[in-house]
């Protein structure tokens, strides 16, 4: 298989893993393919949920998981990390 090439990234392993929400791609899934060669992804998708205990206000608890996940996940790896972000059926009057 050739590289994948994505502007200033290269990806030995051609394969970009789907973003999934609720707690299934987040740093652990992420970071193993991301140190396999491939291109990883956070989905932020149900993060608020997830990091509850942070804040009950669920897009503050979105915002604070998904640094966590992004932290995490870089302590795991230093190959390519990509977050899924779903605003276009929602939330797209706050940014
Ligand atoms: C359990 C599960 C959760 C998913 N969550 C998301 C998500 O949060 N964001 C997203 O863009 N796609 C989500 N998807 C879609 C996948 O990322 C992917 O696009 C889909 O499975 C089709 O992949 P394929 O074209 O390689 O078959 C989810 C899929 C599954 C199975």
């Amino acid at each position: 298989m050739k590289a994948l090439k994505i502007g200033n990234l290269l990806a030995p392993v051609p394969i970009v893993q789907g973003g999934m929400g609720v707690g299934i791609s987040l740093s652990g899934l992420a970071s193993a393919v991301a140190e396999q060669g491939g291109i990883g992804v956070i989905s932020s998708a149900g993060l608020g949920a997830i990091y509850n205990d942070y804040s009950k206000d669920y897009r503050k608890a979105s915002i604070w998981g998904l640094r966590e996940e992004l932290r995490k996940a870089r302590e795991r790896t230093r190959g390519i990390i990509g977050v899924n972000v779903m605003v276009a059926m929602s939330n797209f009057a706050d940014m």
